[in-house]
């Protein structure tokens, strides 16, 4: 379902964080855009672009851990939470907003 909000923002749920067990992340397809959603051990969320700048690898089969990600193609390690390439020299990577709401569902929101 979604809420549209002033400024061209719009809001999707994604259903309950429980479909994300800790430390792992899954895709979803929000109308044309793929977003991977990571949820991390510390029961952090973030949303990123769903594939790797590098060469297009699945981010969210790859290894959460410490608000980063590891790409499972060719390691690259990005920083969840602001996008940032870490130890390499790839593109930073496109973040969202994501929060609970009070019912436990991931809303999503594209700007
Ligand atoms: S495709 Fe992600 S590191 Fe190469």
């Amino acid at each position: 379902m979604a809420t549209t909000l002033p400024a061209s923002k719009v809001i999707y749920n994604l259903g309950p964080l429980s479909r994300i067990p800790a430390g792992e992340g899954r895709t979803f397809q929000v109308e044309d855009t793929p977003i991977a959603v990571f949820h991390t051990r510390s029961g952090n969320i973030f949303a990123t672009q769903a594939f790797c700048p590098h060469k297009g690898g699945p981010l969210s089969d790859g290894i959460v851990g410490s608000h980063k990600v590891i790409c499972p193609l060719h390691a690259y390690k990005f920083d969840l939470e602001t996008g940032e390439q870490v130890g390499n020299a790839c593109e930073k990577l496109k973040t969202y907003p994501i929060t609970l709401n009070e019912a436990g569902n991931l809303l999503l929101t594209l700007i």
